[in-house]
């Protein structure tokens, strides 16, 4: 029994062990006397007890057992240290399962690579150049329909160096293919997503084609990107949503749909706690897909 329960709970652990069985109290708030438990072999123990070669020497036997396989890592959740509160308090209702680990947001790179969708577009080019000139962003990768030359121009003379594509960004395999092309020695690092039709319409004005005009660049487009990078170690993950989405607005239901999807995309990455570990397929906490 390896136990860490206290009080009547450490009793109920006692009194579940066979004669002659192992008690280990791993616990600090309820040590007994091993004396007064002659039918177990009853020992609580403290790490530093064994001092720090020897801990070293049990660390090596666990990395040996992980990388072999024969030990699974526990599951954990990794949850950015700015819900640091929610983290704590999800602890102290025992509502988790393994590990909280709080990660600590990771900061812009300037080795990194950013990519921009609708890099022709105006909010993508404001943010472009934002990018490079309040976060010194270097590397950039422009996606549109058509190539988004003129900005890539304009970045190269702030002292940046910028990729153009000519990207549906609706399609999975070209998004995939764009971002294949990203060197290994500047990883992306930054998304930002502001491709987007309008093709305003009451409800009753719509079709089908016309739903899918609005849905295909903003939701598909956001979904492959999320799908895509989702096991990316990102500092930003950016989705350019609209206030019609919440508010409404007349003749934009389409829009308010695409960007309604977009806020609860952005709600539901966030909850996506685990970020991937060093065992490829071992962690047993990776959210399904
Ligand atoms: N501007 C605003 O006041 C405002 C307010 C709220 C929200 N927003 C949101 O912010 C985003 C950007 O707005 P904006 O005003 O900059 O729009 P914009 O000037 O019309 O630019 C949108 C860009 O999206 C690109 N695009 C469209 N479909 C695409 C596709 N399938 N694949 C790749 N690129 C595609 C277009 O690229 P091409 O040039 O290649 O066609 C265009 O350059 C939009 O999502 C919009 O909903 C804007």
């Amino acid at each position: 029994m390896l136990n860490s329960l206290a009080y009547e709970f450490a009793d109920a652990s006692l009194r579940l062990v066979r004669a002659g069985g192992r008690f280990i109290e791993m616990g600090k708030t309820d040590i007994r006397d091993a004396a007064e438990h002659p039918r177990l072999r009853y020992r609580a123990f403290d790490l530093k007890q064994a001092g720090p070669e020897r801990t070293g020497e049990l660390l090596d036997i666990l990395l040996t057992a992980f990388a072999a396989g024969t030990l699974r890592p526990l599951p954990y959740t990794a949850v950015d240290l700015r819900r640091a509160r929610d983290a704590f308090r999800q602890l102290s209702q025992a509502r988790h399962i393994g590990k909280i680990v709080l990660t600590v947001p990771r900061p812009v790179e300037e080795s990194g690579t950013a990519l921009v969708t609708g890099a022709r577009g105006t909010l993508g080019g404001i943010v472009a150049r934002h990018l490079v000139t309040g976060w010194g962003v270097r590397r950039l990768l422009l996606l549109s329909r058509e190539p988004a030359d003129r900005l890539a121009k304009e970045l190269t003379a702030l002292g940046a160096e910028a990729t153009v594509v000519a990207c549906d960004v609706a399609d999975r395999e070209a998004v995939a293919a764009a971002l294949a092309q990203i060197p290994t020695a500047h990883p992306l690092r930054i998304v930002v997503h502001t491709a987007g039709v309008l093709d305003d319409g009451l409800v009753t004005e719509l079709t089908a084609d016309r739903l899918d005009r609005v849905l295909r660049p903003k939701v598909d487009g956001a979904r492959h990107l999320h799908d895509l990078t989702r096991d990316a170690d990102l500092s930003a993950f950016v989705l350019f949503s609209s206030a019609a989405g919440v508010l409404g607005g007349p003749g934009q239901a389409d829009y308010g749909a695409a960007n309604t999807y977009l806020d609860a995309l952005a709600g539901h990455r966030r909850t996506l706690a685990c970020r991937p570990c060093r065992w490829p397929g071992a962690c047993g906490s990776r959210p399904a897909r």
